[in-house]
């Protein structure tokens, strides 16, 4: 992995990978890509084009262009807002994915995508989710994660692409808001107990859902795309998690910290059924065993990061405005 071409730059992973790759491969070896320019750093300090994920042309171009070895694909809609959109939700997360393994293939690049605990459904086993079991997904996010892990061994199998990829539970950041999750809860939170010392959660008492932090997310994108390819079994949709947790858990970590921080429920339906519809807790052991998956981060310890780090980020945008 030398040259490296990413696409949603400006999500909440793309956001903080594009960093952490012109850091570790250097500043002109990382091109970030989305479909909107920001004052960012990421935009601002390093490559940066505008693609737009479902014209497959601007992909080969760019990549064309820089002469990448790498495509990290990041851009898509999450559940929730999928859920909104499912007809557009299909058409850019298969679309873009589509086209992404398409340039991957005429270029021989290594690719990475992820997958979700969302491609899941109410019929999997809740509890140590195997890494291969039933999947019958009931969102369209779901639908679209399972037919993109078929798609990305379909890649590797009949054309060779070295297609790797895991799946994601929710990710935890300070840098960047998700964009539309059923996960959220779990960062809204940390932003309202800094802001108000309390928090209204959308996710009912006693939903279980595996998380991460993000450093772990980003490193677990590193690991697995440097890994020795002879150690892997799988290669797409990896279960990995750092932790499983329900709305209470979170609460009572913040209060270690914060300690008058309240917590009451609205629940929203909508996102309610995803989470119900999604497992308590994955089994991450393939991971383990074929990359050396090994997350740093449990509830305690990215508690106390987040809410540190964020603090300072609360605190600097409002010297900003
Ligand atoms: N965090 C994602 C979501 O909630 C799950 O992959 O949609």
């Amino acid at each position: 992995m030398k040259k490296i071409l990413i696409t949603g730059c400006l999500g909440q992973i793309g956001s903080e990978l594009t960093m952490r790759l012109r850091n570790d491969y250097g500043t002109e070896n990382v091109i970030a890509t989305d479909i909107r320019h920001i004052d960012s750093p990421v935009c601002n300090e390093g490559l940066f084009e505008i693609l737009d994920v479902t014209n497959k042309e601007s992909m080969l171009e760019l990549a064309k262009k820089h002469e990448v070895d790498t495509l990290i694909h990041l851009a898509a809609l999450l559940s929730a807002v999928a859920e909104a959109k499912p007809q557009l939700a299909w058409d850019l997360n298969m679309g873009g994915l589509m086209n992404a393994l398409e340039v991957a293939r005429e270029l021989d690049l290594k690719f990475f995508t992820p997958s979700s605990i969302g491609s899941f459904g109410p019929g999997t086993p809740a509890n140590d989710t195997p890494q291969d079991t039933l999947q019958r997904p009931t969102t369209m996010y779901g639908v679209t994660k399972v037919a993109g892990e078929l798609l990305c061994d379909y890649y590797y199998t009949k054309f060779g692409v070295d297609t790797r990829g895991v799946r994601f539970p929710g990710l935890i950041s300070y840098t960047t808001l998700p964009g539309g999750g059923t996960t959220d809860y779990a960062v809204d939170i940390y932003y309202e107990a800094l802001k108000k010392k309390s928090y209204t959660s959308f996710i009912g008492e006693g939903t279980y859902m595996d998380m991460m932090y993000m450093p772990d997310a980003i490193d677990a994108i590193v690991t697995l795309l440097e890994a020795d390819p002879s150690r892997l079994v799988h290669r797409n949709a990896f279960n990995i998690t750092a932790m499983s947790f329900e709305p209470e858990q979170i609460a009572a970590s913040i209060r270690k910290v914060i300690p008058d921080f309240k917590m009451d429920y609205d629940v929203d339906p909508v996102r309610q059924k995803i989470a119900d519809s999604w497992p308590d807790s994955l089994d991450a052991s393939c991971a383990k065993n074929e990359w050396d998956f090994n997350p740093k981060f449990d509830l305690d310890r990215m508690t106390h990061d987040m809410l540190e780090k964020l603090a300072k980020k609360l605190e600097n945008d409002s010297v900003v405005k």
